[in-house]
C-alpha cells in the first residue's frame, strides 16, 4: 500500500494560468478532506484525484489496483460497467463510495468530506478535460499543426493531403492551423513514434507506395519524417473512429504496427 500512497504524491500538474477551486482540489487535494482504507484519515495533496487516475483523469493501474478513467465524458459512458454517472451518482462515489449499480467501490478509493460546490468544480473541471481532449475537431474537419513549420510543415502537409484525398475519416477532413486551436501537432507524434523507432532500433525507411512523389531524392528526411507522422495520424483517426480524442491518438501512436508504414528489415 506504501507505493500506491506514494503514487498520491506525484502529481504532473500541467500549467494553468488560473486555479479554479475544482482544479485545485482535482490537482492538489485542497478544499476537502478524505479517509482512505477505510481509517486513516488524509488530506492535501496525498487527496488529489490526479495522483491516483491521472493529471488528465484518464486513469492508470498500479500492480492490481485499477485507478478507472473519471474524465466526465468516460463517467457518462452508457456502456460503463457500474453504469454511467451523473452527478448525484458522482456525489455518492465520493462521499459513501458507491457505484451507480450499488457497487461498493473497493477502499483504495477515498471517502470524501466534501461540499456541493466542490462537487460542482470538480465536475466542472472533468468536464473542461473533456473539451480540451477534443479541442480542434469539428463536425467536418480536424485541426493539426506544424510547429516547427519549414521542412516539417511541408511533410505533414503531404500526408494531410493524401488522408483527404483517401476521403478522410467518418466525415472529417484533416486542415492545417495554429497549434492553440488543433489538437494536436505534429511535435506530438513524433515524440511517441521516434521513440518508438529508437528502441526498436529500426531506422526509418517508408514502404515505397506510400512516397508522396515518385522523386524520392528530392525530400528531405525531416519532410519525410512528419510525413510519416502524419500516416500514422491519419490510420489512428480511423481506428479512433468518431469519437476523435487526443489520448486515443496517441494510444493508437504506441500501438499500431509500424510494419503498416515503414520497411522493416
Ligand atoms: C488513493 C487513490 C485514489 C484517489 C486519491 C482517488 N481515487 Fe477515485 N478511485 C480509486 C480507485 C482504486 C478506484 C476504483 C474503485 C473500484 O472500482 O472499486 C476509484 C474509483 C473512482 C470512481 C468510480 C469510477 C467507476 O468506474 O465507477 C470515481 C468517480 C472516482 N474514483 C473519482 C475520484 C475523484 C473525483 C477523486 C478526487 C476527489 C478520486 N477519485 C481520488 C483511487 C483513488
Amino acid at each position: 500500500m506504501r507505493s500506491l500512497i506514494a503514487a498520491c504524491l506525484i502529481v504532473a500538474a500541467p500549467a494553468l494560468a488560473q486555479t479554479e477551486p475544482g482544479q485545485a482540489l482535482f490537482l492538489q487535494g485542497e478544499g476537502a478532506s478524505a479517509v482512505l482504507f477505510g481509517g486513516l484519515r488524509m488530506s492535501g495533496q496525498q487527496i488529489a484525484c490526479a495522483g491516483c487516475h491521472g493529471a488528465d483523469a484518464r486513469g492508470d493501474a498500479e500492480g492490481a489496483t485499477v485507478f478507472p478513467p473519471i474524465d466526465w465524458a468516460s463517467l457518462r459512458r452508457g456502456d460503463r460497467a457500474g453504469g454511467p454517472y451523473d452527478r448525484a451518482a458522482f456525489a455518492a462515489a465520493l462521499r459513501d463510495g458507491l457505484a451507480p449499480d450499488g457497487r461498493r467501490l473497493v477502499d483504495a478509493m477515498p471517502r470524501y468530506e466534501i461540499t456541493d460546490d466542490a462537487i460542482d468544480g470538480l465536475v466542472r473541471f472533468l468536464q473542461g478535460i473533456d473539451a480540451d481532449q477534443r479541442r480542434g475537431v469539428g463536425p467536418r474537419s480536424i485541426h493539426i499543426s506544424a510547429r516547427a513549420g519549414g521542412d516539417a510543415l511541408r511533410g505533414l502537409s503531404l500526408a494531410v493531403d493524401r488522408f483527404n484525398r483517401d476521403g478522410g475519416a467518418f466525415g472529417r477532413s484533416l486542415t492545417m492551423g495554429p497549434r492553440e486551436t488543433s489538437l494536436l501537432d505534429e511535435e506530438d507524434l513524433g515524440r511517441i513514434l521516434d521513440l518508438r523507432l529508437e528502441r526498436a532500433g529500426i531506422k526509418p525507411v517508408l514502404r515505397a507506395e506510400l512516397y508522396p512523389s515518385p522523386a524520392r531524392a528530392d525530400t528531405h528526411p525531416r519532410t519525410l519524417r512528419a510525413y510519416f507522422h502524419g500516416l500514422v495520424l491519419g490510420q489512428a483517426l480511423i481506428e479512433c473512429g468518431r469519437d476523435v480524442t487526443r489520448h486515443c491518438i496517441e494510444d493508437h501512436a504506441r500501438k499500431l504496427r509500424l510494419s503498416m508504414f515503414l520497411d522493416l528489415p
